[in-house]
């Protein structure tokens, strides 16, 4: 039986190295997990407001991280932390208080940025908010991409080094998903 796994985009835009890097780890997953491209782009800005009254992007968000057995985030990082997109759907995912749809999942982390930071900053903002939601998220590998562009060839195809690097990530992620 596949695990479905939830995989958060943290950019929006067309060309993004994240979605390319998450659609690569699609290719590449072994055959227990099932990774599944959930949108952010559309969802409002979260209002506390919408608790008693939410708007059906929200409702379609939260049932569709709700059935799934874990969740992947890929994302770069913006001026030092995530992007704001990636934050309003861990929020409009935590709530209403008390029916987060987050909490006991499996989780992991990849940040990529075509400087040499690879994204820490973020990671360690998206880390901080799945340990509060209760999100079991892998430790190790840490995995920060730095020079992340290199990992694709002038045709947008994967590097072998980039196709290693992603394969040995997921390969990890399946084994930690494993264990739940
Ligand atoms: C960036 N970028 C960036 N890069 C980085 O390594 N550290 C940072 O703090 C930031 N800050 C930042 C802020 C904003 C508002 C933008 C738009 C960009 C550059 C970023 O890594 C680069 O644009 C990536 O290509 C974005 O990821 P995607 O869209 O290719 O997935």
């Amino acid at each position: 039986v596949s695990t479905t796994v939830a995989v958060l985009v943290g950019s929006l835009r067309k060309a993004s190295i994240n979605r390319k890097i998450a659609l690569g780890l699609q290719q590449l997953a072994p055959a227990s997990l099932s990774l599944e491209i959930v949108e952010i782009g559309h969802l409002p800005l979260y209002n506390q407001d919408y608790d008693d009254n939410s708007p059906e992007s929200y409702t379609a968000f939260r049932q569709k991280i709700l059935a799934s057995g874990s969740v992947l985030f890929v994302s770069p990082e913006h001026n030092r932390g995530m992007p704001a997109a990636l934050k309003n759907a861990i929020d409009i995912g935590s709530r209403p208080y008390g029916k987060s749809v987050w909490s006991g999942k499996p989780g992991a982390v990849i940040t990529a940025s075509p400087s040499m930071v690879g994204g820490f900053g973020s990671s360690q903002q998206i880390r901080q908010s799945l340990a509060c939601l209760n999100v079991l998220t892998m430790p190790n590998p840490e995995t920060y991409l730095g020079q992340a562009d290199k990992l694709f060839d002038p045709a947008g195809q994967l590097t072998e080094t980039g196709q290693a690097l992603l394969s040995s990530f997921i390969e990890h992620y399946a084994q930690w998903v494993q264990r739940f």
